[in-house]
């Protein structure tokens, strides 16, 4: 039950001409329980009933005073407050969490349509950074997020696979490269060559000519450019796949950019005969000065093809293939000026669908102050934060508890999730800095904090049984009259908010919304756990709290899940 939408069904009819959908934006939540659990702000309202607010407020009280699920309703200063019915409240939404269980949250708002993500999306040959664990995370969960509210999604791993820097990599490899170091070093060596290119480059200019060689060998399909072209790939996607293994992510599509390769002539074509395209110096481009934006480029004067090229033939292949609803593109915010360009060329190609196409933009993350970038040397490779991390919570665990079972598992999962809650902790664009201290800290407002809280209701309902199931003996058996209490009241507001919080994290493609719900959960079981004895003799009392303890475990692994991190039932 969402309350607000079943505020706004009943309110609709009493309020001629206001859609229920615009009841629901209108009601608020009251900052503090002493004015209601639910307030509408009548002032919004005079203009359309041309009544002034308090006449408003004082109308609507008087009607929905007869609703039974009502407690009381006050007009106070052109607010019209509503108290929920306590106990009714409690019984219907702790038996609709018992009853959805793993479902709980869900709706089906997307029926099925289909929803393209491109995510992750590294580039070979160089490492997987901090900013690329970020895309990863982020479209992980609006995976996670837009198939719980029932649409279909395709995940695409748009790898960056192509480009002359291949061959400059092949000159290379073939004059100081050995095959075992490359197997054993894997990109980190691969790097090492590429660097050592340019430094090399600069005495010796005649190298870049042999690469832009290689490169048009590669592109023509010569048999040895295409056979180290893909050992590069190889190489590189498996030290990918043991941070994907790691986070738990994976994919669809691994079509990258060279997989467009033979589709964009067609495009080019295209965009000639709409009359786009306009040459300069040589090189092919599209204007978008009336938009204020420098031209998009097609064509190198060279023939060559470019990021935007490869972009838009993609985005056309994709809307054939998947006919998509939305294509969601998570990519840092660096890239916002690429994708407005590329999303006007598709509009002035004559495409409406141009308007769904979405740039998901995210912040950098700083490491403690220094920036993380490949160039300036600071390279932190993802597979070593996620390793230290583990680490870390396994000496944790090791201290606090050194008799747990499956301890290598646990500090994985929680290792894991510390990092990836870390990166959902604040709005998706704001840049963070990444701090051990804070994002490993059981106590503060992060993975570990949760995840913990989680296997505390865990434990308590391990032993409520006697044993090893967290299963409730009878689910739908408690008598809510027993949870008349701040602490609980308090708690299953907050278990009701979830289903309207992963809605909003969809639509604003938000997955901290979720995070922070998730803590705020987590504060609000912990006061009641505090407050509250839970395996008390009285059977009834108990039966009534463990309801509400099992109701808040499952919101919390919903939620966990929903982000990309799992549950353990022990810490
Ligand atoms: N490979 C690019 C990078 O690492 C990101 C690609 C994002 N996706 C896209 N369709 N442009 O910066």
């Amino acid at each position: 039950m969402q309350y607000k939408q079943k505020v706004a069904d009943y309110l609709a009819p009493m309020l001629e001409g206001m859609e229920e959908s615009a009841i629901v934006d209108m009601l608020e939540y009251p900052p503090n329980p002493d004015m209601g659990d639910l307030s509408l702000p009548c002032f919004k309202l005079s203009r359309t009933l041309r009544k002034p607010p308090q006449a408003i407020s004082e109308e609507l009280k008087s009607k929905l005073e007869q609703a039974e699920w009502l407690d009381k309703v006050e007009a106070v200063s052109g607010y019209c407050n509503l108290y929920l019915d306590k106990e009714s409240f409690l019984q219907q939404q702790l038996t609709e969490v018992l009853t959805a269980k793993e479902r709980y949250g869900s709706q089906n708002i997307g029926q099925g349509r289909t929803i393209v993500i491109d995510y992750s999306s590294p580039n070979i040959a160089k490492p997987f950074h901090v900013g690329h664990l970020r895309t990863t995370i982020i479209g992980n969960a609006l995976y996670l997020i837009f198939s719980f509210l029932g649409y279909h999604v395709v995940r695409v791993n748009h790898l960056g696979d192509w480009g002359t820097q291949f061959g400059k990599l092949i000159v290379a490899y073939k004059e100081w490269g050995q095959a075992e170091t490359v197997e054993q070093e894997g990109i980190g060596e691969l790097l090492r060559l590429y660097v050592k290119f340019h430094d090399e480059a600069e005495s010796q200019p005649e190298l870049e000519d042999r690469a832009r060689a290689w490169f048009v060998k590669l592109e023509q399909g010569d048999e040895e450019a295409i056979r180290l072209w893909k050992w590069f790939v190889d190489i590189s996607l498996k030290e990918f796949n043991k941070i994907y293994e790691l986070l738990g992510v994976s994919f669809d599509s691994y079509a990258g950019e060279s997989f467009y390769n033979d589709k964009m002539q067609a495009v080019v074509e295209e965009l000639k005969d709409k009359q786009l395209l306009e040459e300069d110096e040589g090189a092919m481009l599209v204007r978008l000065d009336e938009y204020n934006m420098p031209p998009a480029l097609i064509l190198k004067k060279d023939g060559g093809t470019l990021y935007h090229t490869r972009d838009i033939t993609a985005a056309l292949y994709r809307k054939n293939t998947y006919d998509f609803e939305k294509a969601i593109y998570v990519v840092d915010a660096g890239q916002s000026l690429h994708f407005k360009q590329w999303f006007k060329v598709i509009e002035r190609m004559g495409y409406d669908w141009a308007d769904d196409l979405v740039h998901v933009a995210f912040g950098k993350v700083s490491l403690e102050g220094a920036k993380l970038s490949t160039r300036k040397g600071n390279v932190v490779m993802l597979e070593d934060l996620l390793t230290q991390s583990i680490a870390k919570i396994r000496e944790i665990i090791d201290s606090k508890n050194p008799d747990m079972e499956n301890k290598e598992e646990v500090a994985r999962q929680v290792g894991v999730g510390a990092i990836i809650f870390n990166d959902l902790s604040t709005n998706r664009i704001k840049d963070i800095v990444f701090s051990w201290e804070e994002a490993l800290n059981f106590d503060g407002e992060t993975g570990p904090y949760v995840q913990y809280t989680h296997a505390r209701c865990c434990s308590v309902l391990r032993k409520a049984s006697g044993g090893s199931s967290i299963e409730l003996p009878s689910a739908e058996s408690f008598d809510a009259s027993q949870l008349l209490n701040e602490e609980a009241y308090a708690a299953a507001k907050q278990i009701a908010l979830f289903t309207e919080t992963v809605e909003q994290a969809m639509i604003k493609m938000e997955p901290s919304l979720i995070s922070r719900y998730l803590v705020d959960l987590a504060q609000s079981f912990n006061r009641f756990y505090h407050h509250c004895p839970i395996l008390v003799e009285d059977d009834e009392l108990r039966k009534a709290r463990l309801a509400l303890v099992q109701s808040v475990r499952m919101t919390l692994e919903n939620g966990l899940r929903l982000i990309g991190l799992e549950a353990p039932r022990q810490i």
